[in-house]
């Protein structure tokens, strides 16, 4: 491999998120962090440089949105997903919960059924209720280790409802939806002039030989009827830019969504927003594949180690990105006593299941983003911990 992933780096100093609020949040600071949603891999050089580049430059005036940061965007989805856009349907967020929240309000009132599937990003329920709109919960099936959607229930719920936030794919739980459920939603999301908003953060990450599909390139109603939320961020490890966009087709629609976010001066940007997207579409195809081939080793890695050692947390494994739900329903531990068996048993610290939802009761996730000897030291703390309480 030409990138080391190996690489054991010191994140203090730089108010590291997944560090810096270890004490706040689980009372110490002796924990090894594999929770919130960045990587602890380098972030790729051909980024690096080019924030580099341009903080060489003496003035950090305002900043134009390059027109190659729009064909670095149209080049990227054309490879990768076979879509083709255009530049005037892209439109900036700094981040995409903003962009979520932004959309919520645009496009519902308060008191109107927003509809989600958990276990899912909390997020997607957290800035919904915020904004005073009811949030309908439409569970995923858990079946043979993988979530699967309740199309029956989807069905009835979604008729009441203004908008569905689609995770594609999901997380938690790594689901890669299909064309055809994808165009399923669409047909059933159309009739009942249900909008969809898609985040598809998690897209970049998808293990072959599973394949991304947007959500707006399954049919014209799925196109006509969507906001579409991309970035880089997650793949290219790069979350602290906020630098995020929606792709949408409708004029209508995209009208509605860029009178709010230009009136209100939200989709400005900044300095280091629009050079390190291009730069990781540009030049990021090599160090993806890289990327993905070693977390993908860890996925497995984590799996097997778990079916040999601790058989009664059982791994959901990803179809996308580095985030593994645990199912530890098992080891027979209310919610809180899970969360004190991880945090003061085996020191680590994970995202509480149930955050996702209450259907995420039972479980852990894990951010396995890290260099595999770390991964092996969580490994092993937990497996001791294991041993100690259950054996
Ligand atoms: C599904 C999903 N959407 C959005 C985000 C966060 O995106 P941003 O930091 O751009 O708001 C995450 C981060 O984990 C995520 O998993």
């Amino acid at each position: 491999m030409k990138y080391n992933f190996d690489e054991i780096i010191d994140r203090s100093g730089t108010d590291a998120l997944k560090q810096e609020a270890l004490l706040p949040r689980w009372g110490r600071d002796d924990l090894i962090p594999l929770w919130v949603a960045d990587m602890d891999f380098a972030t790729p050089p051909f980024i690096m440089e080019t924030l580099q580049k341009r903080c060489q430059h003496p003035i950090l005036g305002y900043t134009n949105k390059p027109d190659s940061y729009y064909t670095a965007i149209i080049n990227w989805v054309k490879k990768r997903y076979s879509w083709d856009i255009e530049r005037s349907l892209i439109s900036f967020t700094p981040g995409i919960v903003a962009g979520l929240a932004f959309a919520i309000k645009c496009f519902t009132s308060p008191g109107d059924k927003v509809l989600v599937m958990p276990p899912v990003y909390h997020p997607f329920f957290l800035v919904t209720k915020n904004e005073d709109r009811e949030v309908i919960f439409c569970p995923l099936i858990l079946k043979d280790r993988q979530y699967h959607i309740d199309f029956e229930r989807f069905e009835e719920q979604v008729k009441n409802c203004k908008v569905f936030i689609l995770c594609n794919p999901h997380n938690p739980g790594g689901r890669v939806w299909s064309a055809e459920e994808l165009k399923r939603i669409a047909s059933i999301c159309a009739k009942n002039k249900v909008l969809v908003f898609s985040d598809e953060i998690h897209a970049d990450l998808t293990f072959p030989p599973y394949h991304h599909t947007p959500f707006a390139t399954v049919s014209e109603e799925a196109a006509n009827n969507s906001l579409i939320f991309m970035s880089p961020s997650k793949a290219f490890n790069m979350a602290g830019l906020a630098s995020s966009f929606c792709i949408i087709k409708n004029d209508s629609l995209r009208r509605i969504f860029k009178k709010f976010t230009d009136g209100s001066d939200l989709a400005e940007g900044h300095i280091f927003a629009f050079r390190s997207v291009e730069a990781a579409y540009n030049y990021g195809e090599e160090w993806l594949s890289q990327v993905l081939e070693y977390l993908q080793e860890n996925i497995n890695y984590t799996d097997r180690y778990l079916k040999e050692k601790m058989p009664r947390i059982k791994a959901i494994i990803p179809q996308a990105s580095y985030l593994i739900f645990l199912d530890c329903r098992e080891l027979h531990l209310s919610p809180k006593t899970l969360v004190d068996f991880f945090v003061d048993k085996a020191h680590l610290a994970l995202n509480d299941g149930s955050m996702f939802g209450k259907e995420g009761e039972g479980f852990m996730r894990i951010n396995i983003a890290c260099p595999r000897i770390i991964l092996t030291k969580a490994l092993r703390q937990l497996e001791k911990a294991y041993h100690n309480t259950f054996e």
